[in-house]
């Protein structure tokens, strides 16, 4: 397994490219299944879920060829059964048991493992398919899910936490060849559903609301092949962001939506780092010092969960004491105990974390947890003293694409080793 050797205390200076959205490529290649035709996918990440992912459509029969970021999918011939190997590997392939019923009528999928960032149930989407008229059995591990064909109703998707994003990226495919309209209350409004929503308009399929939390689609009989690129990954950018603000240094991201980022950059801006935009690409700059920020996840678009952990390790260089109260997944505070172990003062009461910061923090092995623990996990160590080994990197290849090459190129001192 690989490790990042870090050498901390550089600050980052240059400009970076921001890839994808893996979160919006995954469900976009569930949805090629809706079709019998070629779909082309740009600006895709080589990233190790979007391999898993390319693995599980061909396992299904569909042909796929990816080369320089570009996906080009055939699902001419498919067959419906998701085995349990491939799905346990990815929670975000739970997404094509709505386009396999959708479009076969009936589908085999594993039930997704469990998660280390909490239980992550998929009942919603269930209740979503269930709803569409799928009859659902869940049979050694399996669901299968049998529809002759399905039909439109009014579906409310909200949870204990709020909306779901793969749940309603999961309803919304299906219901595009479903018979009749299909309302979607409290969908979730997350960039990467609306770029899924896009992809399926251009593919045929008829909706309205998209980007709000009622999404109305109107079934039709088929759905054709298209060309779509991928936005730009909003929490990537915001990561780089972070590790600019983190190390004291100027980062100019390319290819991020500012717009998409508008709840971090007002944290960062409370925090005293200084975002402008300039011709396209977004200027993070860092201020003379880290003031501390109270912060609280939410849905869309309130500050991501994704960004959370990434945002601990900034207030970790805060002078004075910060709240950040996790309200998506408990426990997903997993990088805390790593944290300290570079000199970080952290306690975790319930769902908020209560950072005392202003102590340097020093170099030490730690193990990544999850994708976006790991991302914390690197800013500390390029932000800190001395060496830091971060184990385990082949989380963040799940979710960054040369994440150690693009921070090279930023003045980081950081390489890819063999380790534990
Ligand atoms: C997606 C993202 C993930 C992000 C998360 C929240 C992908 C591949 N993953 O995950 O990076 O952290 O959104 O922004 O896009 N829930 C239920 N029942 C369900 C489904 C979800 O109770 O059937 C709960 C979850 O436990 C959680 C909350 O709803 O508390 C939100 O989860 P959800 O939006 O579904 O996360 P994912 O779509 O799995």
């Amino acid at each position: 397994m690989d490790s990042f050797l870090i050498h901390g205390g550089t600050p980052l200076y240059g400009d970076v490219q921001i890839g994808g959205s893996k979160n919006a490529v995954l469900p976009i290649m569930a949805a090629t299944l809706l079709t019998a035709e070629t779909c082309v996918i740009r600006r895709v990440p080589d990233l190790s879920d979007v391999r898993f992912m390319v693995k599980i459509l061909e396992s299904l029969g569909a042909e796929v060829h990816f080369a320089g970021g570009t996906l080009t999918i055939r699902a001419s011939a498919i067959q419906g059964f998701g085995d349990y190997e491939l799905i346990r590997k990815m929670r975000g392939s739970i997404c094509i048991l709505g386009p396999l019923v959708a479009r076969l009528q009936t589908a085999t999928v594993s039930l997704p493992g469990g998660c280390i960032i909490g239980t992550r149930p998929i009942d919603l989407h269930l209740k979503g398919l269930a709803a569409l008229g799928a009859k659902l059995t869940i049979d050694s591990g399996y669901i299968r899910a049998e529809a002759p064909r399905l039909k439109g109703a009014i579906i409310f998707l909200g949870g204990r936490a709020g909306p779901t994003v793969l749940g309603t990226a999961n309803i919304l495919m299906a219901a595009t060849l479903a018979d009749g309209v299909t309302l979607i209350e409290s969908a979730a409004c997350e960039p990467e559903v609306v770029d899924l929503a896009n992809f399926l308009s251009s593919m045929g399929a008829k909706i309205s609301g998209i980007g709000s939390p009622t999404l109305t689609v109107t079934g039709v009989e088929e759905l054709h092949g298209t060309d779509h690129e991928v936005i730009g990954d909003r929490i990537e950018a915001g990561t780089f962001a972070a590790a600019a603000a983190a190390t004291g240094g100027e980062v100019v991201l390319h290819g991020a939506r500012p717009e998409h980022l508008t709840a971090v950059l007002d944290k960062l801006h409370e925090a005293g780092v200084r975002a402008e935009r300039t011709q396209g690409a977004l200027t993070i700059k860092a201020g003379s010092a880290l003031r501390p920020v109270d912060v609280t996840t939410m849905p869309y678009p309130g500050f991501p969960t994704d960004m959370q952990a990434q945002l601990m390790t900034l207030m970790c260089l805060a002078s004075g004491t910060s709240v950040i109260t996790e309200r998506i997944f408990e426990s997903r505070f997993m990088h805390a105990a790593e944290l300290m172990r570079l000199g970080a003062d952290i306690s975790i009461e319930g769902p908020s974390a209560i950072v005392k910061g202003g102590r340097p923090l020093s170099g030490a092995p730690v193990m990544a947890s999850d994708l976006r623990a790991s991302a914390a996990l690197v800013i500390a160590g390029l932000a800190g003293r001395g060496d830091t080994r971060v184990n385990r990197v082949y989380h963040l290849d799940r979710g960054y694409e040369k994440m150690e090459e693009k921070l090279r190129r930023l003045g980081a001192k950081i390489e890819r080793v063999d380790g534990e």
